[in-house]
């Protein structure tokens, strides 16, 4: 999991590699390299230094050549290998002529590397990637051109990669390929760039291409060319943008996490934008599923991880309740090594914000694979997943850069609702009066959202007095289940608390053993139907000396008799609750991350796109 860039024809290459690596770093920052190239010369620096390797690197390079016209760089987030400067990309062969940059992984490097080693060469790294700096380095041994050498190279390799290439005795050519890792290319004017993402270089490309898997691209000065694995020349869609470097800046707040939240009525506004034809029909972006397939489905799998798994698990109960269509929502990483069973009628939604993470795409592939149509939910447009999929709906929330997950979340519940009342739509589950009162519902939100936000401060007051606490419990029913576990993550992963998510009918089945005084356990409390019940348990842990936390509606005027602090939300429909709930969470595990003086933008150990499996 990286991110690569690379340029050439640039007056000053080591300027656009290091703004970009700094776009690039939610990719992955435990290390950073560039490499320059000039005839016969090939100059590199590396750095180790945490969330601070790209500013380090900046330092390492002030001896670096001026007259350098292309580079590659590359931050990383360590997969074989230990986050080392010796580890760090890019690598290069044994003759330092050749220098690759890497993200993915190289399955078969081990076989490889013993191969290559029998014939001579030496590793100078404990990285899969080094491989491909080898292998390439073979090529050229043999006489082939450098696009060549690397087609021969990606032929002989398993995995995911997005890999980048330069020879320093052709100073003006990167080659580059991709299978599975994200590759664009951007065009200038004399200048031509390759990223993981568009961001990486939006301020400095005109137009931009996607690569596509297994396809090969030879960069120039003056433009580029593709070939596919056979060596036949491909063409590379354009792609359509329509961000500004303004979308991708912190917006005068003090992190993107927050600009984040703040965008989150927009997020939500955007996803419902345009969604009904004049007959009331809801559509979609890019249907390519007609409407007898829709009506033919039998049964739903919902595919994804982390925060979108928890959007999923919402989209479970709004289709099954509106839809009346069975549905599994399952861990992408854990799909398709179960030998899942896909009938006739089976619709699968691989649900991912980036629409990037390996994860959920290999599910989908393994779901198409088995005959499944393939809807994805995706906020990238054109991202892997978007082409994997027979039909998309984008949830319009526009760039997501802070590691933990917020605007995604609740545009994707937005969208997966959205999804839901088609389908009851197209089943005549529901009459369409309820499905216009539900669409006012769902249009109802970006308000609701937004009267939420504003009561910012109740929740910095909770977490000022909580911040002390070390064992956080998020419980909910019904939809405010995965509300809670998508509050426990946030809360876990930007403060480093222990943080869980349970039903809150589950705690007597074990958990409750671990309350105490001391833990702090955090209550969807927003459902009226279920507001008794979840009473029940806020009672057996205080009983235990646990200090409770509730989340509920304006109109609720019981929950307060067991909550120690309350945190109140606007009056929202049931199964739109989570839209509206987690945002008192996110800004708990924000305003508490920041307390303890957390990089709440970076958390350690994580990166913002998981490109591994
Ligand atoms: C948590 C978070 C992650 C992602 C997960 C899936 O805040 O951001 O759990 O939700 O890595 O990412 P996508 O949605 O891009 O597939």
């Amino acid at each position: 999991m990286c991110g690569i860039i690379g340029v050439v024809g640039d007056a000053d290459p080591l300027t656009t590699l290091l703004a970009g690596l700094t776009r690039l770093e939610y990719r992955g920052y435990d290390s950073a390299g560039v490499a320059l190239v000039r005839p016969g010369e090939m100059w590199r620096a590396r750095t180790a230094e945490g969330t601070e390797s790209v500013s380090a690197l900046k330092l390492a390079c002030a001896d670096a050549p001026t007259d350098a016209r292309s580079g590659i760089g590359h931050t990383r987030w360590a997969t074989h290998g230990a986050p080392e400067a010796v580890n760090a990309h890019p690598h290069v062969d044994c003759s330092g002529t050749v220098a690759i940059i890497h993200n993915g992984i190289i399955e078969n490097h081990r076989e490889l590397a013993d191969d290559l080693r029998a014939r001579g060469h030496v590793f100078t790294s404990v990285t899969d990637s080094e491989v491909l700096a080898h292998l390439v380095e073979e090529g050229r041994r043999a006489g082939l051109e450098l696009l060549e050498a690397l087609r021969a190279t990606i032929q002989a390799v398993r995995g995911a990669f997005a890999v980048a290439v330069m020879d320093a005795t052709e100073p003006d050519v990167i080659v580059a390929a991709r299978r599975v890792s994200p590759l664009v290319v951007g065009v200038a004017p004399g200048v031509t760039y390759l990223a993981s993402d568009v961001p990486a270089i939006l301020d400095r490309a005109r137009v931009f291409y996607a690569v596509n898997d297994d396809e090969i691209v030879r960069l120039a000065p003056e433009g580029f060319r593709a070939v596919d694995l056979d060596g036949a020349p491909v063409r590379l869609r354009q792609l359509s943008i329509d961000w500004d470097l303004e979308t991708a800046e912190k917006g005068g707040h003090d992190d993107f996490m927050i600009k984040e939240i703040l965008e989150e009525p927009g997020a939500v506004r955007a996803t419902l934008l345009d969604r009904r034809r004049l007959d009331g029909t809801i559509a979609f972006d890019e249907m390519r599923v007609d409407d007898d397939e829709l009506r033919a489905v039998r049964r739903v799998v919902l595919v994804a991880a982390g925060t979108s798994h928890h959007a999923a698990q919402v989209a479970k109960y709004a289709i099954e309740r509106w839809a009346r269509l069975s549905v599994e929502v399952d861990i992408a990483s854990e799909y398709r090594y179960r030998d899942p069973i896909v009938e006739i009628g089976t619709l699968v939604i691989g649900v991912s914000q980036s629409g990037e993470t390996i994860d959920t795409i290999q599910a989908v592939r393994e779901a198409h694979g088995r005959g499944a149509r393939v809807v994805a939910v995706t906020n990238v447009v054109d991202s892997s997943l978007a082409r994997e999929a027979d039909a998309v709906v984008y949830t319009r929330a526009g760039l997501e850069i802070s590691v933990a997950s917020t605007k995604a979340f609740v545009a994707q519940v937005a969208a997966l609702e959205l999804l839901a009342l088609r389908l009851a739509q197209l089943r005549g589950t529901l009459e369409p009066d309820e499905v216009d009162a539900l669409v006012r519902g769902l249009g109802a939100l970006p308000a609701l959202v937004e009267r939420t936000l504003a009561r910012r401060a109740q929740v910095e007051e909770v977490a000022t007095a909580l911040v002390g606490a070390r064992d956080f419990f998020f419980l909910g029913r019904h939809v405010g289940f995965p509300t809670a576990l998508e509050g426990a993550l946030k809360f876990k992963e930007i403060t480093y608390r222990h943080a869980e998510g349970y039903p809150a009918g589950e705690l007597k089945h074990g958990p409750l053993a671990l309350i105490e005084p001391g833990v702090v356990v955090v209550a969807i409390a927003t459902d009226p139907t279920l507001r008794e019940k979840l009473l029940s348990n806020l009672a057996e842990v205080k009983a235990r000396g646990a200090t409770v936390v509730a989340i509920v509606s304006d109109d609720d005027e019981v929950t307060e008799a067991v909550a120690d602090y309350l945190v109140r939300v606007p009056v929202t429909e049931p199964m739109f609750t989570p839209v509206v709930d987690v945002i008192p969470l996110q800004l708990l595990a924000y305003a508490t991350a920041r307390l303890l003086g957390r990089n709440v933008d970076r958390p350690r150990n994580l990166a913002k796109t998981v490109t591994v499996e």
